[in-house]
């Protein structure tokens, strides 16, 4: 049973992915690393189903050292300080985990005899583009310390491939769609919470930055053909993943989430301006090179989930407004309570090598 490591298991994607991975027909062999800054803020029950196949540690990625990749064929890294807002909260801090560590990572995994490295990329990594659409080989022009982070993590990891050795970047567009570890900082979630609670979607900016956006589901699928593809199609490859039709203006999604709740109106905050953060992208090489995916996913989809698992396990607007789901206020508690210290690493772990209790659960997430 092929054997994959996953970082960043217990984040919005990472408790989805691990999930897809353990239902998948082959099987894998999965184990989590997550140092589980976001541990307050899971919706609905992230319930454990006992699966001898996964084992979840609570560690950090800056200290993972060549043995914990013994017998390891894919790596799948996820870990990250994830957003904008968390990029700026310290930029350097932001270089150190994103794209230090994630290099030092790929490069353990390369003398481990990690096969491939999928590295979750961002098409943030096109920052302040416009209306055209991107493809791969276009200018990267990173807006944000997040966007930076990405790009250099990425040049610096498909550096290492070789004959042994397969990195892939995974240049996500914006994720939409329920997890037990829910977002509520990325904007198609955002209005759903919004349309629900407050029957309005508001809007920051003046509405016309371009967003391309891509269900979880479809992210969790597309790390799994990449991690079976051919091998010549995937090595040292980036790609964007999403799919041509899921470019959106801001507004037309405001516009979408508001026609799902009777009643909704859509509001712009005063002053919006026009957001720096504007890029198309084109999604066609993934599916020329990994012919087994396509986004089966649209927005709608994604929008009836979020209502359908609002309905179902509520949703307080006390915890949206103190930011229960927003990953910069996690930190922000986190330091608050003395669980991670200024440089974000966990101040006690559970267990000497910080193994969960729930070393041989998964978590039940919706069925792809
Ligand atoms: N969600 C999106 O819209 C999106 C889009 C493009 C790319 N991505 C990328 O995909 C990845 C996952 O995103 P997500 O939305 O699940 O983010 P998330 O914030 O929900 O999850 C990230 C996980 O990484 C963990 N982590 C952070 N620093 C760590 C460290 N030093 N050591 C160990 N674990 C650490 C956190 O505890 C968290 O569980 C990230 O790399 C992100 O940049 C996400």
């Amino acid at each position: 049973m092929p054997k994959i490591l996953v970082t960043g298991a217990l984040g919005y994607i990472g408790v989805r992915l691990v999930s897809h991975l353990l239902q998948a027909p082959d099987g894998y062999e999965v184990i989590g690393i997550d140092n589980d800054l976001y541990h307050d803020a899971t919706h609905g029950p992230l319930t454990a189903v006992p699966d001898q196949r996964l084992t979840l540690y609570r560690r950090d990625i800056r200290d993972l050292s060549l043995s914990d990749l013994d017998g390891v064929e894919i790596v799948m890294h996820l870990a990250a300080l994830s957003n904008d807002p968390l990029g700026n909260l310290d930029e350097r801090l932001t270089d150190e985990i994103n794209c230090l560590a994630s290099v030092r990572l790929a490069e353990l995994a390369a003398k481990a005899g990690v096969e491939r490295f999928l590295f979750s990329s961002s098409c943030s990594t096109y920052g302040a583009a416009g209306d055209a659409l991107l493809a791969e080989d276009a200018t990267l022009n990173p807006v944000t310390a997040y966007g930076h982070s990405k790009v250099e993590a990425e040049a610096g990891i498909l550096a290492l491939a070789s004959d042994t050795f397969s990195p892939t970047a995974l240049r996500n567009a914006t994720a939409f769609g329920y997890s037990s570890r829910w977002r509520q900082d990325i904007v198609l979630n955002d209005f759903a919470a919004s349309a629900w609670l407050n029957k309005q979607v508001k809007i920051l900016s003046d509405g016309t930055p371009w967003r391309p956006l891509v269900h979880i589901g479809d992210i969790c699928r597309a790390f799994t053909t990449i991690a079976t593809a051919d091998r010549s199609q995937i090595h040292a490859e980036s790609f964007n993943v999403g799919s041509n039709s899921a470019n959106y203006r801001v507004s037309e999604l405001a516009e979408i989430v508001a026609g799902e709740i009777p009643d909704c109106s859509i509001d712009y905050a005063p002053g919006g301006g026009p957001d720096k953060r504007c890029y198309r992208v084109d999604c066609s090489k993934i599916v020329e090179h990994v012919p087994a995916f396509a986004c089966e996913f649209g927005v709608q989809d994604g929008v009836s989930e979020m209502l359908e698992a609002f309905a179902k396990y509520g949703l307080a607007s006390e915890d949206i407004a103190a930011g229960k789901y927003a990953r910069l206020p996690a930190i922000a508690r986190r330091q608050a309570a003395g669980e991670v210290d200024d440089l974000l690493r966990r101040t006690c772990l559970s267990g000497t090598d910080g193994r969960l209790q729930s070393n041989s659960s998964q978590f039940e997430e919706p069925a792809e």
